[in-house]
């Protein structure tokens, strides 16, 4: 099915880590197909000048998913603009760990890949939870992992933070559903973007 064949006219969304690889091309599909987005990021010139090349229904908000304080303006300043949320899609992550063993893995880069990648899933939620439940039909569409399903050596930490976030997909889903809040989670293979570009082909 092609971008042109949904119609999402009208619907607001919050992409998280929007400003490159697959969360700009969540951002760039949802204007297509009518939503007006909110890109949110940390890499700000790069989500700025998305959000402009993407025209008037998508805008930029800063939202660093380490910071609680962050996130909770980040998503205020997104259901400001949009003026309101029926959609977030949980995309920001830690994507390239280092690519070091589990016994070369630091504890430092444990913890940022999984406050990163499982706490800040978590926070954004939580931050978005009362609006997408106003929404009357909200939705979350969580970022998981191919690495999850099938083991992937010397991506320890990523591999574990997204069988966290299939995990917090299932409770999520449980905990909302009264809200007539979906959440759902998606686990792509490897895709090329510019965060991947290292592995081998
Ligand atoms: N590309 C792939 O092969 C692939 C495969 C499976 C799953 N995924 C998942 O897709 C999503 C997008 O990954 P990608 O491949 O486009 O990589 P990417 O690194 O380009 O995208 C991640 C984005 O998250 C942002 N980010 C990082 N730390 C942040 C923070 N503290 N606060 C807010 N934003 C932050 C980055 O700036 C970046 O824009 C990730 O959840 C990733 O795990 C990617």
């Amino acid at each position: 099915m092609s971008h042109n064949e949904i119609h999402l006219d009208g619907r607001r969304v919050l992409v998280t880590g929007a400003a490159r690889g697959l969360g700009a091309s969540f951002a760039q599909a949802l204007v297509q197909a009518g939503a007006r987005v909110v890109i949110s990021d940390v890499l700000h010139d790069a989500g700025q000048q998305l959000a402009q090349d993407l025209g008037p229904h998508a805008h930029y908000v800063p939202l660093d998913l380490l910071d609680a304080a962050s996130v909770q303006g980040g998503v205020q300043a997104a259901v400001q603009w949009l003026g309101g949320l029926d959609g977030l899609i949980n995309n920001a992550a830690i994507t390239n760990s280092g690519g070091k063993g589990m016994n070369e893995l630091s504890a430092d880069t444990w913890d940022l890949v999984m406050d990163v990648n499982v706490r800040g899933t978590w926070l954004v939620t939580a931050a978005a939870r009362a609006h997408l439940a106003a929404s009357g039909s909200g939705r979350v569409v969580n970022l998981a992992s191919d690495t999850a399903l099938w083991g992937a050596p010397r991506l320890l930490a990523y591999a574990a933070s997204k069988g966290a976030v299939i995990a917090m997909t299932r409770s999520m889903a449980r905990e909302m559903g009264a809200d007539g809040i979906t959440v759902n989670a998606i686990a792509p293979g490897l895709t090329l973007v510019e965060a991947t570009a290292y592995v081998p082909q």
